[in-house]
């Protein structure tokens, strides 16, 4: 029997255990064992709940249970859960986690003392949800060279563009429906800023580059200034505009970013909509491939985590391939990546960009107070230099290459 214990008993903690319960048979063929949730830590008590007597409030009785060898933390946030997470890979215990905050902030350190301890760290539901992609990059792929992941990693920003583009709407006034019917936290900053896809990327990042890619390196741009009107020029376009999340791995240096992109119809990526996520990636033999489900939500996020409770449970006293070292990654300066870029701005600085930007392609949409268009391949500082010397612009979105 596998006796484990769950951290945090809110949606994916709930889940975790819904899951074991509902696919139980599955579950215990699989892993080759019972699993058994033993304890499940909260602050809170939940009377009335069927695993209400398995609910402790002392970290404490979980370290010290010897019986107990496999830890879902699905707390979230970085304290306690690091301390928890650390005290239990230092006592054998292994971890499966959701955080992707925790991960992409101390992962390389919690792998490293989860070998010296024949444990493991295992964070398969930390990006993308439900969707494997951890487990692809560490196990499936491991005869490629990958060289660029570019990925939709983030429901709710996915969800909000995705309205904007079928209805017309504004920015603010998709987020309010969205947080009306719960689909966006009452506090989006990280989902519309971009910091949750940020964390995604450096983790996907780390694990192609088999070394640390720090979030804090990563330029990344939310989709707050995005407006009906660039779905307008868009459209026009022939394209949509989502916010991704890539790595390339170049001859010039390792690039990454999150930002709103615009995407051509023809490319996969353009079809993801609502709140699902995928990640596309390229490998120098395989070509490409491309990953895709939801990327949150109770079921689909505790599917795998208990996904990694299963591999804990068939490899006992082993730890799973992870290449993720300690040593960083330097992360090349963004103004050096190149890109195509869509700008608009007032009809009388049509001269001045025509001008400064020489050849360019304009995009009209009927504005008249506008000029829209699309530049030729330059790199961010060029661009920004010539946005400056124009007098600046009323948007700019770049455009995605693959
Ligand atoms: N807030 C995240 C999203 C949840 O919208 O995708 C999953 O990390």
């Amino acid at each position: 029997m596998i006796h484990v214990a769950v951290l945090g008993y809110g949606t994916v903690g709930s889940g975790v255990v819904e899951v074991i319960e509902t696919n139980k048979e599955a579950i215990d063929k699989r892993a080759a064992a019972k699993l058994n949730i033993k304890y499940i830590l909260d602050l809170r008590d939940f009377p009335g709940d069927p695993y209400e007597d398995k609910v402790v409030h002392d970290f404490n009785i979980i370290i010290n249970d010897p019986e107990v060898t496999v830890i879902c933390e699905t707390m979230g946030g970085l304290h306690p859960a690091y301390e928890f997470s650390k005290q239990a890979l230092l006592a054998g215990k292994s971890v499966c986690t959701s955080n992707k905050e925790l991960v992409a902030s101390h992962g390389p350190e919690l792998i490293e003392i989860a070998r010296k301890n024949h444990c493991n760290y295992l964070f398969e539901a930390s990006v993308g949800g439900g969707i494997p992609i951890i487990r692809p990059l560490n196990y499936s792929l491991t005869a490629e060279k990958i060289d660029s992941i570019t990925g939709i990693l983030n429901g709710t920003t996915n969800y909000i563009l995705t309205k904007m583009d079928k209805e017309g709407a504004d920015f603010e006034d998709v987020l309010k429906e969205a947080q009306e019917k719960g689909y966006a936290e009452r506090n989006p900053e990280a989902d519309v800023e971009g910091y949750d896809a940020c964390r995604k990327i450096a983790i996907l990042s780390s694990l192609m580059c088999g070394k640390n890619v720090s979030y804090e390196e990563i330029y990344t741009e939310g989709i707050t200034k995005i407006s009906a009107a660039d779905f307008l020029y868009a459209k026009q376009m022939d394209k949509s505009i989502k916010l991704l999340a890539m790595s390339r791995d170049k001859e010039e240096g390792f690039f990454a970013m999150v930002a709103p992109f615009m995407i051509s119809r023809s490319h996969p990526l353009y079809s993801v909509s609502g709140v699902f996520n995928a990640i596309y990636v390229h490998g120098n033999m395989l070509g490409d491939s491309m990953y895709y489900g939801r990327g949150a939500g109770k079921l689909p996020t505790a599917s795998a985590v208990v996904s990694d409770v299963v591999d804990c449970a068939r490899h006992p006293g082993k730890t799973i391939m992870c290449f993720w070292e300690n040593d960083n990654v330097r992360v090349a300066d963004s103004k050096k990546d190149q890109g195509k870029f869509f700008v608009r701005v007032n009809s009388a600085q049509k001269e001045a960009a025509m001008e400064t930007f020489g050849s360019l392609a304009e995009i009209n949409v009927g504005i008249v107070e506008e000029f829209g268009f699309m530049t030729q391949a330059m790199t961010e500082q060029e661009f920004h230099d010539k946005i400056e010397k124009i007098g600046g612009c009323i948007n700019r979105i770049r455009i995605f290459s693959a």
